[in-house]
């Protein structure tokens, strides 16, 4: 079970050493989500904060691009040092050629389905990439609901993985904490997305610790 902390619900002006106390409390994965105004309503940040970042932590990064055109700027976030690079399967670039990129700029791909997508979607890709993400809120922005009902397309999509004998992450994002985190688990996922659950606690490594120990219990 590996917990990913999304820096969305962080205090930008202290963004530094936010990340590093989310190292520091044991997170698995520091995530970053990319909005581009334009694939969501919202702005976030993009590769030069993420740039910046990287040579104070050594947690993998976990790059959550809610762009348009993910193979137009994958490069700037090969080059930022990104670990993971998650792109939507709703986006507007070519699918095999951006896995295919990303790959071969050194990094781990991914592809993300919003709560509209189904699950078969993803499933010409699955030998192909490192995580899927299910999102179990609508993209764009932090703090909102968790959407219990994406739980069949994870089982679904656990299915697939299991069957096929593959070790792809499989990753939700969207109002985790410790009481949807199972859910999210016996459902199949193993990597958890937490943002404003994580950051409002005082003490981030107990938070951490929690999250990670309710999801391992749910399985
Ligand atoms: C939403 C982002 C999430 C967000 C999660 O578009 O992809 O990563 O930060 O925030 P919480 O955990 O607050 O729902
Ligand atoms: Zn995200």
């Amino acid at each position: 079970m590996k917990i990913a902390p999304s820096v969305l619900a962080c205090d930008f002006s202290r963004l530094g050493e936010e990340s590093l106390a989310m190292e520091a409390a044991g997170a698995d994965l520091l995530h970053l989500d990319v909005m581009d105004g334009h694939f969501v309503p919202n702005i976030s940040f993009g590769a030069p904060v993420i740039k910046s970042l990287r040579p104070r932590l050594s947690i993998p990064f976990d790059v959550h691009l809610m762009i348009s055109e993910p193979l137009r700027y994958a490069k700037d976030f090969l080059q930022a040092g990104a670990d993971y690079i998650t792109f939507h399967l709703e986006a507007d670039s070519p699918i095999d050629q951006t896995i295919e990129f990303i790959r071969q700029g050194g990094a781990k791909p991914g592809l993300v389905l919003k709560p509209v997508t189904p699950a078969e979607a993803v499933f010409p890709y699955l030998d192909q990439i490192d995580m899927v993400l299910v999102m179990t809120v609508e993209p764009g922005f932090g703090g909102q609901s968790f959407m219990e009902h994406m739980m069949s397309k994870v089982a679904v999509i656990r299915q697939e993985i299991d069957n096929r004998g593959l070790s792809v992450l499989l990753q939700v994002d969207g109002g985790i904490d410790d009481t949807t985190g199972p859910i999210a688990a016996k459902a199949g996922a193993n990597v958890f997305v937490a943002g404003s659950s994580l950051f409002r606690q005082p003490d981030y490594a107990a938070a951490v610790h929690t999250l990670r120990e309710s999801c391992a219990g749910a399985v």
